[in-house]
């Protein structure tokens, strides 16, 4: 993924001026010496020949440096093309304690400049790794990304052994953790899953369309303000064709949707069945499919076609919702367009059924 801002060396960049310019002082000194001219001086040939020779020396030496210099120059350039636009020097991030570890790295709390940021630190800093690869993709993704609902990228260390990638921090944690302590009034749960719609929607919506594949609520923080912002890129692609085929890299088995599960091509549509895990949790308040491993999810979902229980004190509109977004046929899923307009035309504004 090119940079906008790439910078191509030109003549009026300060660097690449200084280098041409020694190159051209060190000729400009280095004119064939006259021996008659050291004759008139009345200095002998013989020293004449040596300083000629030391001369010459001296002008290879300094043309092979500035060629050196030159090379060098070329090498930082055609880095900092890719980088220089949001690139974070690691002395500047003062590490503050831990607020997450994920498959791919751990999150601390950090100062950057003054301001409060997360920081996510790379585990794998082998630059010949996969990981780098996903460190590199993360970061290509998500540094395009403007919207309230995403959380803001900042900048990455992109030197080993330090990669990371530095985000807006979000002081409440993840919603995942925020639903299992802290009990929220329908309003605000029901505000957090537009939200979480409003995000998608914009991924959804981006050219070419954007699929998260990881969307659980271990991956939407939460702000100071109960704003909800999607995060965590990792296994996110831009879907070029109708579908994607990618078998490696799939989410967490409880928000994942049965096609993925199966391991069948999938396409934007497997972030909907996710959002309805999320709808459920955000409605009922407990944890999917807890009790059942990895391998019993894949196969209630992914091959029994079972779905999470809804109880019965939901509100119609949010089961039918949640039912549509479980649809077997991704096609038949909403998007989240209309999943947005539902939530916003609810008869009730409630996760709770009228008694
Ligand atoms: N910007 C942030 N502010 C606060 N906590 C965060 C932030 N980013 C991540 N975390 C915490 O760290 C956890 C893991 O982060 P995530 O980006 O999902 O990494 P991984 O790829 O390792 O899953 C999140 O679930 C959350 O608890
Ligand atoms: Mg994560």
């Amino acid at each position: 993924m090119g940079s906008p801002s790439l910078r191509q060396p030109s003549s009026s960049s300060p660097d690449s001026a200084s280098s041409s310019v020694s190159i051209k002082r060190s000729n400009s000194a280095d004119e064939p010496p006259n021996p008659e001219k050291g004759e008139q001086e009345g200095r002998p040939v013989d020293f004449i020949s040596k300083t000629t020779r030391f001369k010459e020396r001296t002008r290879e030496e300094l043309i092979a440096k500035a060629r050196e210099k030159e090379v060098d120059q070329q090498k930082a350039i055609k880095m900092a093309s890719h980088v220089d636009d949001y690139e974070i020097k690691w002395e500047d991030v003062h590490i503050g304690e831990r607020v997450g570890q994920g498959s791919f790295g751990r999150v601390y709390h950090a100062d950057w400049q003054g301001s409060d940021v997360a920081v996510k630190v790379f585990l794998d800093q082998d630059i010949r790794s996969e990981a780098l690869e996903e460190f590199k993709r993360e970061v290509a993704m998500i540094r395009r990304l403007r919207h309230p609902n995403i959380v803001l990228f900042m900048g990455a260390v992109t030197q080993p052994p330090n990669l990371s990638l530095v985000t807006e921090f979000c002081p409440r944690g993840s919603l995942f953790r925020i639903l299992q302590k802290t009990k929220l009034d329908e309003r605000r749960r029901l505000r957090m899953a537009l939200d979480v719609s409003k995000g998608m929607n914009y991924l959804h919506r981006c050219c070419p369309p954007i699929v998260h594949r990881d969307l659980k609520s271990p991956n939407l923080l939460v702000k100071e303000n109960w704003t909800i912002k999607v995060c965590d890129f990792g296994l996110s692609r831009p879907k070029n064709n109708t579908f994607l085929t990618s078998k490696t890299g799939v989410g967490t088995p409880e928000w994942t949707a049965p096609e993925v599960l199966r391991n069948e091509p999938s396409d934007e549509k497997c972030d909907v069945y996710s959002f309805g895990v999320i709808l459920w949790e955000l409605a009922t308040l407990q944890q999917p499919w807890a009790g059942m491993n990895s391998m019993q999810v894949i196969g209630a979902v992914g091959y029994l076609n079972q779905r999470l229980p809804i109880p019965d004190h939901i509100e119609p509109g949010i089961i039918a919702l949640m039912q549509a977004c479980w649809s077997s046929d991704p096609k038949a899923r909403p998007s989240f367009g209309e999943i947005m307009h539902k939530l916003k035309t609810l008869p009730r504004y409630a996760f709770t059924k009228q008694s």
